[in-house]
């Protein structure tokens, strides 16, 4: 595929994001108010909003979630943006990793100089059968859906493909699950802010104030095999293999790079951007790879100028544990058939020497699917600057990247960041 460079540089120099949950009763527009409050407060030397330009939200499918369509006019009015330009993006769990793209090429093409990327959804309105069939409306409905297919589905096609050819086993994955658990514990915007053990210790608790028989796992992956604490939602995948259903909102500020210091002395640079797209499950000669992820993080590493090992810090879409592994291999950071055991040594840890998903990922963060891929870049965000807290990589990180997944893999958006120290 042809690469061209963007016109001019573009920064990042705002980033916040709501509380990712299960928020009854809370609206979409409050949940991307939540965002931008916290977006505007992120700017160091403070944002006037009369100086955004243009809104581009991601959104998967507020249509079917919420009954509202039309999303992205609603959102401006309530962030009192009107009358700027505002547009949806969609493109499945990828819809704010392409709007982030188009915000950036608005920002390039010279139209704007400051530009407001959101993203967001509300899935947990209906009951779990109908949120997987709305997402389901993400596969592909003439082949995958009639093969009776719905994404634990999909991904455990993925995963047992994997399983077959290089010999990992569903303990592989768990490990993720245990991994993405641990950093989640330490982030206080995520869904589940639990270990593995955490969890453990209130199904314990929970039985003796029942008076029921106290479960006895000897540890986290006796937990994790046992059929009633963690059933099989499609085999290989278990409950803590799965991404949540989940609420959630995000807001960044992109602007020119040469304007960037009007609003921060610490900004992100986006140096590196790649989107691909590719066919569903039935038409690919291999499913233990996403070619839509290799083709985007080889395009990202391109324009970057940079490799896969001068990458400090990396969200991938965990959606399903495996899809961790596979990301791990497509972004090049082990070969193909060698991830699952990177998984399995503790080397994608945070104490490891290729940290991945630092933020609790999708599994513990939560994947309000049109909010996920601005989400990743909250964390890019915070760790690039040293404010990611109790979780907080040791050392100066200067490259970050996220990988950000529609659909099983038929849509791919990467985009890598640099802090210039
Ligand atoms: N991981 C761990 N625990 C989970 C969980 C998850 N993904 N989802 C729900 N739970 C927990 C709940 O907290 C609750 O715990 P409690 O009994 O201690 O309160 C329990 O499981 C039951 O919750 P419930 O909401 O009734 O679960 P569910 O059976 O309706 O849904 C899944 C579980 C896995 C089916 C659902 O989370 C799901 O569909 N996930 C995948 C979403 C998806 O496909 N996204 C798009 C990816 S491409």
């Amino acid at each position: 595929m042809t690469v061209n460079k963007l016109n001019r540089g573009v920064a990042v120099v705002g980033a916040g994001m709501s509380q990712f949950g299960a928020f009854p009763g809370v609206t979409t527009r409050g949940l991307f108010i939540d965002a931008f409050k916290e977006m505007r407060a992120s700017v160091d030397k403070g944002l006037d909003p009369a100086d955004i330009e243009a809104l581009y939200i991601g959104n998967y499918s507020s249509t079917l979630f919420e009954g509202q369509g039309f999303t992205a006019p609603f959102m401006a009015a309530t962030a009192g943006l009107t009358p700027i330009p505002s547009t949806r993006v969609e493109s499945a769990c990828a819809s704010s990793g392409a709007a982030l793209r188009e915000g950036l090429i608005a920002v390039a093409s010279g139209i704007a100089d400051v530009v407001l990327v959101g993203g967001i959804e509300k899935e947990t309105d209906l009951p779990t059968e109908r949120v997987t069939d709305t997402l389901a409306t993400a596969s592909d409905t003439l082949y995958e859906n009639p093969a009776g297919f719905t994404f634990p589905g999909l991904y455990a096609a993925l995963a047992t493909a994997y399983m077959h050819r290089y010999g990992a086993t569903p303990e592989t994955f768990m490990r993720v699950g245990i991994k993405n658990h641990e950093s989640g514990a330490l982030n206080p915007k995520a869904q589940f802010g639990k270990r593995i053990a955490d969890f453990m210790a209130g199904k314990r608790a929970k039985a003796e104030k029942q008076g029921k028989p106290i479960p006895d796992w000897q540890d986290e992956m006796a937990f994790l095999k046992d059929n009633r604490a963690n059933p099989v939602i499609a085999w290989p995948m278990r409950l803590f293999d799965c991404s949540p259903v989940s609420d959630g909102a995000v807001a960044l500020l992109l602007v020119a790079e040469d304007i960037a210091g009007n609003f921060t002395d610490k900004p992100l640079h986006v140096i590196g951007y790649g989107q691909a797209s590719g066919v569903a499950t039935h038409d690919r000669a291999d499913l233990t790879t996403i070619e839509a992820a290799r083709l985007a993080g080889q395009i990202a590493y391109e324009t970057a100028g940079v490799k896969a090992n001068d990458i400090d810090v990396v969200e991938v879409h965990d959606c399903f544990t495996v899809a961790e592994i596979l990301a791990s291999e497509d972004l090049g950071f082990f070969k193909p058939g060698h991830g699952f055991r990177a998984a399995e040594e503790g080397i994608t840890s945070r104490q490891g020497p290729r940290p991945i998903n630092t933020s609790g990922g999708l599994k513990s963060k939560g994947h309000p699917v049109g909010a996920t891929g601005a989400g990743q870049v909250v964390e890019i965000w915070k760790q690039l600057r040293g404010e990611g807290g109790e979780r907080q990589l040791p050392g100066e990180l200067s490259l970050g990247m996220t990988h950000n997944l529609g659909g099983s893999g038929q849509a791919c958006v990467v985009h890598i960041f640099e802090r210039r120290q």
